[in-house]
């Protein structure tokens, strides 16, 4: 089931590794748990989760320095169950460079080729071409002590772009790094990945840095994918919770849909928004749905009917917008941006686009989730509302009312 759900995603280009039912256990304990996506030709495409979420793992398996329990690695439509590491075409550059300091910049990056007897002339020329790639021309003498971190790591990429790999693995590779050249350095391997066209399969757990370089990220947690799509599809429309949480701060919180494009919140407040009902939901009661809207989507303005009225708790200037919290008359802590700064204890109503209000099904993953919104009734230590329950997806109105009193969460 999972695979045809990824292969909605196809645009038809060809799969260049396609992995299908992947598990792997360390120890008793399931790390892959049945692990399916494929990756197309020279696409960039990004694991991102959290840590121990088993994105090394996927990456070393492809790579060859771990087998999977079960489940397969086609390369180019061939199991590489048989295919040892040296032999699949596939190069990996890790967070720790492992360099090795008794050799200058040249001999590093020439070490692989060495090996295989390549000839000296063929040595010197693809060494120098792929020093240039990584910007390190004119480094070839200097040792690897006399280097920035930056630098260090451009070398440990140019040692696995001379070996002309099919595919290259990245895991966390700009880890080390400060901040200011984490961002250069990730748009220039963005820019090094299209000029090379070659396939980068990229692992970290930065969401801005899965954001900004992918042309497609699988977002995983416990084993488990939760999400594969662009960094637009996954911005804008996450599949759950989690995914909503954790690419970019959101607010989520319960809601109801008795109809097709309506949905009202917890307190009660009516929102147009574009989605249907979810297939399995009845039409007429109230279906409990998870609400997600991204701080910058809101239009902040006079308090009036229909609005999310309330009161401005905290206003931090951030650059380019200011951010704000601005708590509801219903408890819900709102996290909001905008351009213009409204005081702090000043009374405003919130208004959203349709298009911007995201609608979610209700998962095991929603409760809790987000450092802003309100639990869901059925979380609460409320047996009425259990009792009126109809299906996992539905509660009473009276219900949602009841939990207006719910603590807001303020973790993160
Ligand atoms: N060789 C091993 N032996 C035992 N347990 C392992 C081994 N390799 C990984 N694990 C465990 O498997 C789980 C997944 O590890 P993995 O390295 O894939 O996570 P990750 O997503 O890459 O995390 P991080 O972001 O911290 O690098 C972790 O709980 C880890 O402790
Ligand atoms: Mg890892």
């Amino acid at each position: 089931m999972q695979y045809n759900q990824i292969l909605e995603d196809s645009t038809g280009s060809e799969h260049i590794i396609e992995i299908k039912n992947l598990c792997k256990s360390f120890d008793g304990t399931k790390v892959l748990k049945d692990i399916t996506f494929y990756i197309r030709n020279n696409e960039f495409i990004t694991l991102l989760g959290p840590s121990g979420c088993g994105k090394s793992t996927t990456l070393r398996i492809i790579a060859g320095f771990e087998t999977a329990d079960s489940g397969i690695v086609n390369f180019e439509g061939k199991d590489l169950k048989s295919v040892p590491a040296n032999k699949r075409n596939i190069n990996t550059v890790f967070q720790r460079y492992a360099l090795f300091p008794h050799l200058d910049v040249f001999d590093n990056v020439a070490f692989g080729l060495k090996i295989k007897k390549v000839n000296k002339k063929e040595i010197e020329q693809r060494v120098n071409k792929a020093l240039e790639t990584v910007g390190l021309a004119n480094y070839g003498e200097r040792y690897i002590d006399q280097l920035s971190g930056g630098q260090m790591q451009r070398v440990a990429i140019a040692r696995a772009i001379v070996n002309r790999p099919r595919i290259l693995l990245l895991d966390e590779p700009l880890g080390a790094l400060d901040l200011k050249m984490r961002k250069e350095m990730q748009i220039e391997l963005k820019e090094m990945q299209r000029e090379l066209g070659i396939t980068f399969v990229y692992v970290t757990h930065d969401q801005e840095e899965a954001l900004t370089m992918s042309d497609t990220i699988i977002v995983m947690k416990d084993g488990v994918i939760q999400q594969i799509g662009t960094p637009i599809d996954i911005y804008n429309e996450p599949k759950n919770a989690y995914v909503a949480d954790f690419i970019g701060e959101s607010n989520i919180v319960a809601g109801t849909m008795k109809k097709d494009k309506e949905v009202v919140l917890s307190s009660g407040i009516t929102f147009e928004c574009v989605d249907p009902l979810f297939p399995e939901m009845t039409e007429g009661i109230a279906n409990l749905v998870d609400v997600v809207i991204r701080p910058e989507d809101f239009y902040v303005d006079k308090e009036a009917e229909g609005r999310i009225n309330g009161t401005v708790e905290s206003l931090v200037f951030k650059g380019v917008h200011y951010e704000m919290i601005v708590k509801s008359d219903d408890g819900i802590e709102w996290l909001v941006q905008n351009v213009d700064p409204s005081a702090v204890g000043s009374r405003v109503g919130l208004y959203v686009d349709p298009d911007d209000i995201q609608i979610m099904r209700r998962s095991e993953l929603s409760p809790d989730f987000g450092s802003f919104g309100i639990k869901h009734p059925e979380n609460q230590d409320n047996s009425e509302a259990k009792e009126n329950t109809v299906s996992d997806n539905v509660v009473e109105e009276a219900d949602i009312k009841e939990d207006e009193d719910a603590e807001v969460e303020t973790a993160k």
